[in-house]
């Protein structure tokens, strides 16, 4: 306990006292194998069996399809979280879009583990990064091929809003999961019939493992919601809600045509 502590404890009532001193030194957090048992200490309320498929997954290429506001974003946080915990000096990239929306899974990280009383610093090279007395490093990097070099032994790639980044810096950082067998984490809505996302979502021999939840599946968001949400949003609602890849407005034929008329058992057919 520290001075200042004992002294905000002068204007207590002795018992608060008593209770404030035999209070145990904080432990450090109690990190099983198990990423669910950490969640179960992170998160208010019970993860959907699909979270904890995913939190669980030793899959190598995981690419999650869900609808808006599933809870992606946490969900890799709390992978995030396990393995920067779990494996000391865990080299953790996470892209997004924008850096405003990777920030917001490093906020996201960054929650958990200050509930969980880890003192993060930031790297001293990036602006949005934590280092762990651990070791490990989590850093937020931009949606460019430019200045995304430079990162090696990185044990997990997690890309945000997959669907909205750019083919370039995919290629860019994924090689950087060569040397060390990375894991890559793939979560977004769909947006369009074309890019990387895409195509790990619908190439079935790509590797991925591939989760889907659609809203009118989702037992969260009401009918009434939904219903709301289909008036509100017209087309897009298909996107947004139904994990539905419709056609990007650069597109001039939809995907699925074109892969009719290039499939030679459909035009057998014909
Ligand atoms: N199993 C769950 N039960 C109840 N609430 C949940 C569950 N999983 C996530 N949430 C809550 O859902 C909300 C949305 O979470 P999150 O931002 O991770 O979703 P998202 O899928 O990334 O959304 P978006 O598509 O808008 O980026 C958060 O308030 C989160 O706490
Ligand atoms: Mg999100």
């Amino acid at each position: 306990m520290s001075i200042w502590s004992y002294l905000a404890l002068a204007a207590e009532p002795p018992e608060a006292i008593f209770r404030a001193l035999m209070r145990p030194a904080a432990a450090g957090p109690v990190v099983t194998a198990d990423p669910a048992d950490l969640a179960s200490q992170l998160v208010r309320f019970a993860l959907d069996p699909i979270q904890l498929e995913i939190l669980r997954s030793p899959a190598r290429y995981i690419a999650l399809c869900c609808h808006r506001q599933w809870g992606k974003t946490q969900c890799a946080a709390l992978k995030a979280v396990h393995l920067a915990i779990y494996r000391p000096g865990a080299e953790i990239i996470l892209v997004a879009p924008s850096l405003r929306q990777s920030g917001a899974l490093l906020r996201a990280i960054y929650q958990f583990l200050d509930a969980l009383q880890i003192p993060v610093k930031r790297d001293g090279l990036n602006r949005l990064s934590m280092l762990l007395p651990n070791g490990s490093h989590i850093v937020a990097i931009p949606n460019t091929s430019d200045t995304v070099r430079g990162f090696s032994n990185v044990s997990l790639i997690i890309i945000d809003e997959a669907a909205f980044i750019k083919d370039e810096t995919y290629r860019a950082v994924f090689p950087f999961l060569a040397a060390s067998n990375g894991n890559l984490l793939l979560l977004s809505t769909p947006n369009g019939q074309t890019g990387f996302f895409y195509r790990a979502v619908h190439e079935p021999q790509n590797g991925f493992v591939r989760f889907q939840v659609r809203a009118s599946e989702s037992s969260r968001l009401t009918p009434e919601f939904l219903s709301m949400a289909r008036l509100e949003l017209g087309d897009a609602y298909a996107q947004e809600f139904e994990c539905s890849f419709t056609m990007g407005e650069e597109q001039i034929f939809d995907r699925d045509l074109i892969d009719q008329a290039l499939d030679p058992i459909i035009q057998a057919f014909r």
